[in-house]
């Protein structure tokens, strides 16, 4: 199998001469799903650990990094990926440094599983795709999830029933302190709900170079969330391969999320509260008709899309702005608007579910420059 790797541990020591200079006051605007205007005050892209180490040394990326009053610890560059969970809500102050570390690789090909390291920087989607025409199973719920593969384990994507930590093995990153590799098994990741170690102790600390899977060949379809059932039954499926799954979650996802390339977005802009069983109850009381999804801890769930459309969201819209009118949970960009206006908007959409349902909604998205 074909592999473009150059990230392997030994590759800090090899020859390098492709790491560009980075560019001083390149625009974001096209590099992030929500297409406001944004500026880095410094930009590079990376293909390998070894281009980012080069990056690392570079004059801007060393001065963030040295400790100041305001940062003591110093300010470590932002890794990019495709820019799907990002709001630039001001410029960033440190340098951007966009993961295009490509390659696909198997490891380990066996009767039952196929073990693939996949490239950080490949779009997420072509690779569900090229898995799928292989028939490896395990990531067709995760169909179209815009993106690229390294944001994948950052924030344990999921979708239709299925999280990224199901078929996950391992990843290899660079800690941006030192220029160290590491890897992280499923442990040391610490999976949660849209959460992992990367958004909590090691947030911002680590670019991650490849992330390794274990697909199953003789995957079991998982059916689970309701519209995949009846969207197969309308295709006319009973038995269900993972082609199938993948082109009912497609067609699922473009029915009701609005596609980035047309209409800015970074898709659920909040994650849905889990509540404790007395604050669902109370909730529920006022609420009978409220949908919940229990939790195996006693803990529930519930859609925030529910709440943002009880509290008069849907579809309405605030300048350039507003809760986008097929799914509540998704805040678009109709055209020109500004990062700080679609941050306000959030910010009206969480304090007023507060103020109608007691309930405090916390940001998916990634918000820069608060
Ligand atoms: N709902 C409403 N009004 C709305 C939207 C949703 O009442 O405008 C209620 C309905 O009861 C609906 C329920 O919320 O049945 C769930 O809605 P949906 O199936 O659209 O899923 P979600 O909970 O809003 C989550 C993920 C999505 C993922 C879908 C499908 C989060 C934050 N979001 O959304 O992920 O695609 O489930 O699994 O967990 C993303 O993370 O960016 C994302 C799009």
């Amino acid at each position: 199998m074909a592999a473009s790797f150059s990230n392997r541990p030994d590759a800090r020591s090899a020859a390098n001469h492709d790491a560009q200079p980075l560019q001083a006051g390149v625009s974001l605007q096209a590099l992030h799903t929500f297409g406001t205007k944004a500026t880095a005050p410094w930009f590079g892209s990376f293909a390998s650990g070894e281009t980012l180490l080069r990056l690392l040394e570079q004059g801007p990326v060393r001065a963030a990094k040295a400790p100041t009053p305001q940062t003591p610890q110093g300010a470590m560059p932002m890794i990019l990926g495709g820019g799907s969970n990002v709001l630039f809500v001001g410029n960033p102050s440190v340098p951007v440094l966009a993961n295009r570390v490509m390659g696909r690789e198997v490891l380990d090909n066996g009767p039952r599983y196929v073990v693939v390291r996949i490239g950080a920087g490949e779009v997420w989607h072509e690779v569900v795709q090229w898995t799928i025409a292989r028939g490896w199973g395990g990531l067709e719920n995760l169909s179209l999830i815009p993106g690229r593969t390294g944001a994948a384990p950052m924030q344990n994507i999921g979708a239709y029933g299925v999280e990224l930590e199901r078929t996950f093995q391992e990843l290899e990153a660079m800690d941006l302190r030192d220029g160290s590799l590491k890897r992280f098994d499923k442990a040391a990741c610490q999976f949660g709900y849209r959460e992992s170690a990367f958004k909590k102790e090691h947030k911002g600390r680590y670019a991650i170079l490849s992330v390794t899977l274990r697909l199953d060949k003789q995957a079991e379809p998982v059916l689970e969330y309701g519209a995949i059932r009846q969207t197969l039954e309308e295709m006319g499926i009973s038995e269900p391969g993972i082609a199938d799954v993948s082109r009912a979650v497609v067609h699922i996802r473009q029915s009701k999320l609005p596609d980035p390339a047309v209409l800015g977005n970074a898709g659920s802009f909040f994650k849905n509260p889990e509540l404790d069983a007395e604050a669902f109850a109370a909730l529920e009381a006022a609420h009978p008709d409220i949908p919940r999804y229990p939790l195996a801890d006693g803990r529930v769930k519930v859609p925030a899309g529910w709440l943002i459309e009880q509290a008069g969201f849907k579809g309405k819209t605030f300048g350039a702005t507003g809760c986008h009118a097929r799914q509540a949970l998704v805040i678009v960009n109709y055209g020109g608007a500004k990062g700080a206006e679609i941050w306000q908007h959030a910010l009206r959409v969480q304090d007023t579910v507060e103020q109608q349902f007691g309930v405090r909604l916390h940001p998916e998205v990634n918000a820069i420059g608060v």
